[in-house]
Formats: structure tokens, sequence, C-alpha cells
């Protein structure tokens, strides 16, 4: 399989996609492990020795860089069966996570809370900004500096170490997804109770909690914003089965109300979904959950506008903003949507105007004018979920959409195209010459 940048005769070609829009989709979608939560349950393999069996990893390439940087801090990978992975921790080999995998994933920062868990210092290279915003780590290091770390920022690397981790009370001045995952892995072998307030509530969070716990680590609280984590001497490593991806999930949902499906959704969990699937249902969306499938009943003539404002759970998710807005686009009237976690969080909107939507963006709010009429184009995907939103666009339009820099897309969705193709839809994966 040749990498993403394929050069030939001094050409250079990255994947994309081509998609022939209007096709109805009907069928089953298995929704994937979920990404961010197999990523701090990875890292979380870096506390104690012993074996750990993984299942449900989604195969993404997140999480080979997840992977990379695990092996080169000592552990081995193997893959047992499709999505299921030992992770052997014989002990640590280094407590340096390097640059030139940090920079390529902002959740490898993720690792710095298990390093110092099991060896009292870590070295760690600062993730820098991305497109969606400046994402600073300051409530991860303010922390781990409560826990008794020292820490230091030096040439782009940020170095704590601490002669012992000491359980106490911390406030987290925002509830960050990251500084909540990363304090509660540096928590778990301290010594005494570490009580974590305002701490994020997301089922990713859950799932990291409850990996933890089923290794013998002491958390309570877990689904609420007061995290409490007795500190233990010893974890032992077993078998862990990963949530379904949430994300995907409502991605597939939005894909089956824009394209009238008569689609089966399998493997979701539709209580880590509540504020998502509540605003589909006041725009009059109908949901039929039958053991862990569903399916979606909706018009899109029918369907009515709505204010939407992203929130940390259990508010309405900022990873499922861009695919509500080329829904919101589709119906009939005038909807809102106001993104309050991130602060660069728009960057989808002009491809999405360029392809026939009518969105205005002032500051954190963009006003969806409805009834678009979406035409193909060539479009460029700016982060993960901005690319997201374009596939589903492409869906609708008519004529044919080609999005360049997929590479985000595949950061974040196991098999996309294939999902979508076993679903009727007309979209391939080409080498698309980099202009
Ligand atoms: C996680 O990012 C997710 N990533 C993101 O999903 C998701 O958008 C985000 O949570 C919010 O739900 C993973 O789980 C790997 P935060 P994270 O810390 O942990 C500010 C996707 O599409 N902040 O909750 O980085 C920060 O700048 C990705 O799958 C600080 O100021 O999110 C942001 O504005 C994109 N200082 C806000 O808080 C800090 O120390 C929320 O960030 C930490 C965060």
């Amino acid at each position: 399989m040749k990498n993403e940048i394929w050069k030939e005769n001094c050409h250079m070609y990255v994947d994309g996609f081509v998609v022939n829009g209007g096709k109805r989709l009907k069928g089953k979608a298995r929704i994937s492990g979920s990404k961010n939560a197999a990523l701090p349950i990875l890292a979380g393999t870096l506390i104690a020795k012993g074996e750990y069996i993984l299942e449900n990893v989604p195969e993404l390439k997140d999480i080979r860089t997840m992977f990379k940087l695990l092996e080169n801090l000592g552990l081995e990978i193997e893959k047992l069966d499709e999505n299921t992975y030992k992770v052997l921790n014989k002990g640590l080999k280094s407590s340096e996570a390097k640059y030139d995998l940090v920079k390529t994933m902002r959740a490898s920062f993720l690792v710095m809370g298990p390093i110092l868990a099991n060896l009292k210092n870590a070295k760690v290279s600062l993730p820098g900004g991305c497109a969606i915003g400046a994402r600073p780590v300051n409530y991860h290091l303010k922390g781990f500096e409560a826990l008794g770390c020292k820490i230091k920022i030096e040439h782009g690397y940020v170095e704590a170490e601490a002669d012992e981790l000491i359980g106490t009370g911390i406030y987290l001045d925002f509830p960050s997804v990251g500084a909540t995952e990363n304090i509660v892995m540096a928590a778990v072998k301290a010594k005494g109770k570490t009580v974590i307030e305002n701490a994020a509530q997301e089922p990713e969070i859950e799932d990291l909690c409850n990996f933890l716990n089923s290794m013998g680590a002491k958390i309570e609280g877990i689904g609420t914003s007061r995290l409490e984590i007795e500190g233990v001497e010893e974890l032992i490593p077993g078998r862990y089965r990963i949530i379904p991806d949430r994300i995907e999930a409502g991605t597939f949902i939005v894909a089956s109300v824009l394209m009238d499906g008569d689609i089966e959704i399998e493997d979701v969990k539709m209580e880590h979904l509540e504020s998502f699937k509540l605003k589909l249902e006041e725009m009059g969306v109908k949901f039929e959950e039958n053991n862990g499938n569903l399916k979606i009943k909706a018009k899109l003539s029918e369907l009515k506008p709505i204010k939407v404002k992203t929130m940390p759970y259990p508010g309405y998710p900022t990873d499922l903003q861009a695919q509500l807005m080329v829904l919101l686009s589709a119906i009939n009237g005038v909807s809102e949507i106001k993104e309050t976690i991130f602060e660069n969080r728009f960057m989808h909107v002009s491809e999405l105007n360029r392809m026939g939507a009518n969105i205005e963006v002032d500051g954190n709010t963009a006003v969806i004018n409805g009834k678009a009429e979406f035409s193909g184009a060539e479009v460029m995907a700016s982060d993960l979920r901005a690319g997201a939103s374009m596939v589903l666009a492409a869906l609708l339009a008519q004529g044919e959409t080609i999005i360049n820099r997929i590479y985000h897309i595949d950061r974040g969705y196991e098999k996309l195209e294939d999902k979508l193709k076993k679903l009727g839809a007309d979209i391939k994966r080409e080498k698309l010459e980099v202009v």
C-alpha cells in the first residue's frame, strides 16, 4: 500500500474522495470503536506492567500514531485480530515523547499522566495549536503541579518530576476532556485521594475510568463532574472492550436523514448522544432503537430549523457541529449554531458555501439560511469533522465532488468510503495530484 503522498515524475499525489451525489442510502452500517476513548485507554497501558487485551480498537491513522508512541516508550503491540490488540508492558524504556510524533497528533500529550504515574518523571513535547484552535495544555499542567510535580517548559518540551505523587483536590477552570483524562491517569497510583471538581463527563472519560477500575483502580463519581480517585499500589492489566464511536454514529445518522435513507445503524449507544438526539427530534426526526441498533425516520422537506450551542457533555457535542450544519443547510428556514468550545471551528463554512450553502459567520455564531441546492465542487478538508461535513454535502450534491486532504478524515473514520459504498453511495478513494 503506497504512502499517502505518492510521487511520480515529480508530480505529487495524495488520497482524495470523488463522490457522485444523489444516491439514496440503504442497508446496514456498523459503528466502529471510539477513537476518543481508545486513545486515552491506549495511553493508560503505560501505567502498569503486564498484558492488556483491547477489543473494538478502530483501525485509524491516529491509533497507529499512538501505537508508534507506545512502542517508542518500550511497549510491544500485537494485532490479535480485526480491532483486537495485545499491548505488552514489560517496563518503560524511556519517559520521553518526542516532537516528531506529538506534532502529528495532539492526543499524544495524554501519555504524560500515565508516564508520571509509572516513573514519577516525564518529558513530553508541547503540542502546538491546530486548525480549530490554540488548544493550550495549562489545565493539564496545573493538575500535575497540584499532585506534586515540578514543571519546567524548555525547548518546546514540558518536563515534570516528583519524588512522589500526592492525592489532592483539583478544580478545573473548564471541564477539559484531555486535562481530566491526564490527571485521572496520573492520580490512580498517587498517595491518598485526589478529587477533581468540574471534571469533564464525556462518555470517553467514563470508558477510560471503567478501564482503569477494571484493573483495580479506585475511581468514584464516574460520569459526574466530581471524580474521586483513591490511589492504589498496583494495577493488574486485563481484557477490555472499547465503547462505540458516538461521533461516527452521529455522522451516519445525519447521512441517513440527508439522504432519506433506509439505514440500520448497528452497535450504537444512543444514551451517549442524548443532546444530539433531542436536537434532531426538535427538528422532527424520529428514532427507533432496538438492542443497540437504530433506524431513523425523517422527511427532509418537513424538518424544522433550530438553534444549537455546542457545550461540554452532556451538552451538544462540538464534534457534531459541522455535520449538523450540512443538515440545517438542506432544510427549510433559518437556523443558528453557536460554537463555544473551540475558537476557530467554522473552517468548513467557506467550502460548504462553495458547494451551494448559504451560511454567514459572525464571531462564534453561524446563521444557516436553509433550502440550499448543493452542487458538486472541488473542496479541501481542513480538519477531521470539517472533512466529514464535506462528505455529507457531497452525498446530497448534484454532480461530482472532489474532496482533497482526506488524511484528516482518515484520522477519525474507519473505512468511511467502504461503509458508505455498502449503503449505495457513489464514493471512491483516488490519488489526486497535489496542485
Ligand atoms: C477532546 O479534545 C477531543 N479529542 C476532541 O475531539 C473534542 O473536540 C474535545 O475533546 C471537546 O469535546 C480527543 O478526545 C482526542 P478539551 P481535547 O481539552 O481534550 C481549552 C475530534 O474531532 N483548553 O476539552 O483537546 C481548549 O483549547 C477531536 O475527534 C485549555 O484552554 O479538548 C478548548 O478550547 C477534535 N487548556 C477547550 O478547552 C487546557 O489545558 C476544550 O478542550 C485544555 C483545554
